[in-house]
């Protein structure tokens, strides 16, 4: 299953928002149908973000209704600003679009059509960059768990969230392939249920053992040593090592390490953000307020309320026991694991 796909010229997407209910793919040629898709969640995860924005940076070069007085490259710097207005935090979205600016600029003599093959060139090589990636940090990951462990994860890091097998899902089913997992706790994810709607039924699929919690569970879960090792995704890690993911995993990771349980982040390295020193930094995207107020389309709050609705927050980078990317296990001080990452990349 691929939640994003480029086939003959066009982008498939698994449209999440219909999980678990309906598998349904959308065959689009449409750049404002990924835009929409993107900030509607129905694209989701950093890595897939990346990789959508990518091939939607064709889609709109070439699209019939494009405005084609414009030279290509002004088309492009045009996609790229609407495309990266969609979500701000996922740094892998502005990664990817970059590599997408880089060729328009490389290459000022081509023709439109080599230019518009250069690009599509240039977002499969992202896409396959990210099938790579998500299986190296699998077998990397799996290294750090025992045999007969249980694990914790929170909101979905998964083949849903990338172009390939995931992230700290990817960990995961690479570790129970060895025979290593017994269980997979599954925090269900406020307020869009990531967790539940995506994960366990990912877990599912691949026959892994799940069981669902609330997020409010995941203190007494790790107090009563019910598992081994919490793993999460990411969606931005600064410069030293402070990780933006899903709203919910900071405490988590302040909770595991009260229990002196290992915290791990798991991420490719199109997830690093030379640019962003600190966490800090790091732009927090807020969310409507009736993904708070409202719960499957009725109204559970009162109305004329205030609500605050941050889709993500960061974790400091002491509460992270290593980051597993594709390139290496990265451990503290991550500052200069990152920065000797970086390097070679
Ligand atoms: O709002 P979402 O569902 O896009 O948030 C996704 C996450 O927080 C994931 O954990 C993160 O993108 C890592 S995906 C490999």
């Amino acid at each position: 299953m691929r939640a994003v796909d480029w086939i003959d010229g066009h982008i498939r997407y698994l449209d999440q928002t219909l999980l678990p209910h309906e598998e349904r793919f959308v065959d689009t040629d449409d750049v404002r149908v990924v835009e929409d898709a993107i900030r509607g969640l129905g694209i989701r995860g950093a890595p897939a973000i990346g990789v959508a924005a990518a091939f939607g940076v064709v889609l709109a070069v070439k699209a019939k209704n494009a405005d084609h007085s414009l030279s290509v490259r002004r088309r492009v710097e045009e996609a790229i600003k609407s495309i990266g207005s969609t979500r701000p935090t996922a740094v892998n979205l502005f990664n990817a679009l970059h590599r997408m600016k880089m060729i328009a600029e490389r290459n000022p003599h081509a023709s439109e059509a080599r230019l518009l093959q250069l690009l599509e060139a240039e977002a499969k090589a992202i896409q396959e960059d990210d099938i790579r990636a998500c299986d190296r940090i699998g077998e990397l990951g799996a290294s750090l768990l025992g045999h007969g462990v249980s694990l914790l994860t929170h909101c979905n890091a998964g083949a849903l969230a990338t172009a390939g097998s995931g992230t700290a899902l990817s960990v995961i089913t690479a570790a129970a392939r060895q025979g290593k997992v017994v269980r997979v706790f599954v925090d269900e994810t406020r307020p869009l249920l990531q967790g539940s709607r995506l994960t366990a039924w990912e877990l599912q699929k691949a026959g892994i053992p799940v069981v669902l919690i609330t997020d409010s569970t995941a203190a007494s879960v790790l107090r009563d040593g019910k598992v081994e090792a919490v793993i999460v995704g990411a969606d931005r890690i600064a410069a030293n090592g402070d990780a933006a993911n899903k709203v919910g995993t900071y405490p988590l990771a302040v909770l595991a390490s009260r229990h002196n349980v290992p915290f791990y982040v798991a991420a490719p390295t199109s997830t690093l953000d030379r640019e962003a020193p600190n966490g800090s930094a790091i732009p927090i995207e807020e969310r409507d307020a009736k993904e708070i107020t409202h719960f499957a389309g009725v109204r559970v709050a009162p109305e004329g309320i205030g609500v605050y609705a941050p889709a993500f927050d960061v974790t400091p980078n002491e509460l992270i026991t290593a980051i597993v990317t594709e390139k290496d296990i990265l451990r503290q001080p991550f500052a200069a694991a990152i920065a000797r990452t970086l390097k070679v990349s």
